[in-house]
């Protein structure tokens, strides 16, 4: 019997999108606000699913407890007050977007987990925008 625990979690980070490849005008066309040279913040939100069996010793399809730890880890200490583009290497040359932002967690957590467990995450960077990955 498979069923999904979640858990939500939050960072706050500065980010800027650009391409290097572009002046200031078309980068300010293609990203808005989120181009401003100068850096800004979100709110990050963010949902960890785990889908997987439940384990009849624990009715656990994953400890919560560790769940949290894991998150704390692997997402809030490595983004949390920093900034993205210039704090994390990944960040180097690809863009801060929320779909890169969200496979990057996505990779965070899954090499923590046991293969036979099905992850999905949603990253909101405002309250109306959000995306998913689940390795797929
Ligand atoms: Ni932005």
């Amino acid at each position: 019997m498979k069923a999904t625990i979640s858990r939500k979690g939050h960072f706050s980070a500065a980010h800027r999108l650009y391409n290097v490849h572009w002046d200031h005008n078309k980068n300010i066309e293609e990203f808005g606000k989120c181009a401003y040279v100068n850096y800004h913040g979100h709110n990050y939100k963010y949902i960890v699913s785990i889908t997987g069996e439940i384990n009849p010793k624990t009715g656990f399809v994953f400890s919560i407890q560790k769940l949290k730890n894991l998150i704390r880890e692997e997402i809030d200490v490595l983004f949390d007050h920093k900034n993205i583009n210039v704090d994390i290497e990944k960040f180097y040359d690809v863009n801060p977007t929320t779909e890169n932002i969200v496979v990057f967690l996505w990779n965070q957590i899954k090499k923590k987990i046991s293969s036979n467990l099905d992850l999905k995450i949603t990253l909101y960077e405002t309250e109306n925008n959000f995306a998913e990955y689940d390795g797929s």
